[in-house]
């Protein structure tokens, strides 16, 4: 069985997120979401979400691409990641691309295009928005 992982906040799911998940998924047989904490959105992204770490996890865990949600507390993490889960793919979005090239001594490193004009911070500005 080809086991898969990405990271990311999944904040607000909108259809780049489902996207990107699904060509994870085709990767290999499981795929394992490492999903940013609240603690670590805040103190290393400078992020502030919308949903809870449990919101977003029950939103993911919904989806049928996704087999487990693990949680993302540090960036040190992959390498103890990929080798515990015996992973096979790395798998991110290509406004990563090369920042985790370091991992390619571990298991197969793949960046996918991201899906154009959504993300959630666009959605979070357009609601923002009056009309
Ligand atoms: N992603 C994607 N296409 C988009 C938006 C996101 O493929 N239009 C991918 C990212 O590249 C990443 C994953 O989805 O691999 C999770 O991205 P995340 O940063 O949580 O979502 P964004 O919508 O990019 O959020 P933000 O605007 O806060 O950066």
């Amino acid at each position: 069985m080809r086991k898969v992982i990405t990271y990311g906040t999944y904040d607000l799911l909108h259809y780049g997120h489902v996207k990107l998940l699904e060509r994870a998924k085709a990767l290999g047989d499981y795929l394992i979401v490492g999903l940013s904490t609240d603690e670590f959105n805040w103190n290393e992204k400078n992020k502030k979400c919308y949903f809870s770490y449990k919101e977003r996890k029950s939103l993911l865990e919904a989806l049928r691409y996704v087999d487990l949600v693990i949680p993302e507390n540090s960036w040190e993490q992959k390498i103890s990641d990929v080798k515990e889960f015996k992973v096979d793919t790395f798998v991110i979005g290509d406004d990563w691309e090369g920042k985790f090239d370091f991992l390619k001594e571990y298991c197969e490193v793949v960046y996918l295009p991201r899906t154009p004009e959504i993300s959630t911070t666009q959605i979070k500005r357009d609601l923002g928005k009056d009309k």
